[in-house]
């Protein structure tokens, strides 16, 4: 009992902790080598910057205590060489008293502390305390840092999936009452893209449209069934009541998709027209979003060309007509004019419906949600 009282009493502190001494004087490391054996640390010697390189390179050790002026490679060049490739080691350079500035330098550069000659033994150990102290801590805070990172962007991750589960949740409920508008949507979603391609839209743009695209009759779900399959003419209130499918899309929609504003704007307002006569906010113009003007071109000639339980589907010309006779009143000439650029002769209409796709989030509103 007693004998373990004494072992713990006079364990060094830093018992068999590695170190490193750098001088050209012979006499002054073996003093430091002597202080530092007495503190615990296992010292290796080196008479240059060059042997030190050398002595590193064998394996990194926690601290260095460095001469500056040195032959061969200078305190200040192995300081340098030993911050960039051994960012962990603590460094303490030793100075001769008119070398303050130097060693002033050493610190801006990243040595965690000076010592300078002649020195005391104590100040020494006091130094070689705090900087490893220094060390600890700082090497603590970038760990903590980086799990921190890690959990921001686990987490950041994990609500992206989130959202893309709901909304996936939401299409494929859509598409088991109503197979149709899954389809349309997806070629719709085909067609605007294409059509944001030939008006030279920036990548962000264009995965706000797919989304909003895919997405803009989801709120057919709250359509009754009876109405959404009628094969005969609508009713006003029939009309009426399968026309709140914006509202509805957008209203489903709004919590989950507050990053990506552009796509549920195509939801919301893919039914208004340029002459101000649309659903469900009756915008006129330019207050119509752009996306949603863009989508509108896209859904009308699908629309058009498909077959439907109450109309056989109209010819892919006749469309195109309708399109040109829209363009001021119901749709923006612009966006028409990009539509007949990008389905110029030759190019096949209308399009097969695609493969279903994973929805994929713009790119802002992802960094939105990691912000
Ligand atoms: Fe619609």
């Amino acid at each position: 009992m007693g004998q373990a009282t004494y072992t713990l009493r006079s364990m060094p502190p830093f018992s068999g902790m590695r170190c490193l001494v750098v001088d050209d004087e012979p006499r002054l490391r073996r003093v430091l080598v002597r202080l530092l054996e007495g503190e615990g640390f296992a010292c290796a010697e080196a008479g240059s910057g060059v042997e030190a390189l050398q002595e590193l390179e064998k394996g990194a050790v926690p601290l260095v205590i460095s001469d500056l002026r040195m032959p061969e490679m200078d305190g200040v060049t192995l300081l340098r060489e030993i911050i960039t490739r051994w960012p962990d080691t603590a460094v303490i350079v030793v100075t001769a008293v008119a070398e303050v500035e130097s060693a002033v330098a050493c610190l801006q550069m990243g040595a965690l502390d000076y010592v300078a000659k002649p020195f005391h033994l104590d100040e020494v150990r006091a130094r070689v305390s705090q900087a490893l102290d220094k060390r600890r801590l700082l090497i603590e805070n970038r760990d903590y840092q980086q799990g921190l990172e890690e959990r921001v962007e686990m987490q950041a991750r994990r609500i992206e999936e989130l959202f893309l589960e709901g909304v996936h949740a939401l299409v494929f409920a859509l598409e088991a009452k109503d197979a149709y508008t899954r389809g349309h949507s997806m070629r719709v979603a085909n067609y605007s893209v294409e059509i944001a391609h030939a008006m030279d839209l920036d990548k962000d743009l264009i995965d706000t449209i797919a989304l909003g695209a895919e997405l803009h009759d989801v709120g057919k779900i709250g359509v009754s069934e009876s109405v959404l399959h009628k094969a005969g003419k609508l009713s006003d209130a029939e009309y009426r009541h399968i026309m709140e499918h914006p509202v509805i899309g957008a209203r489903i929609l709004g919590p989950l998709m507050r990053d990506a504003p552009g796509a549920l704007s195509i939801v919301r307002s893919h039914h208004e027209r340029l002459d101000g006569t649309g659903l469900p906010d009756r915008l006129k113009g330019d207050a119509i979003p752009f996306e949603a003007r863009l989508v509108s071109v896209a859904d009308a000639f699908d629309a058009m060309t498909s077959v439907r339980p109450y109309r056989p589907s109209l010819s892919v010309q006749h469309a195109m007509r309708e399109l040109q006779e829209g363009q001021g009143v119901q749709f923006d000439p612009d966006i028409v004019k990009a539509f007949l650029r990008a389905f110029s002769e030759g190019t096949s209409l209308p399009i097969p419906t695609p493969q279903l796709q994973p929805l994929r989030l713009p790119t802002r509103a992802m960094e939105a949600r990691r912000a």
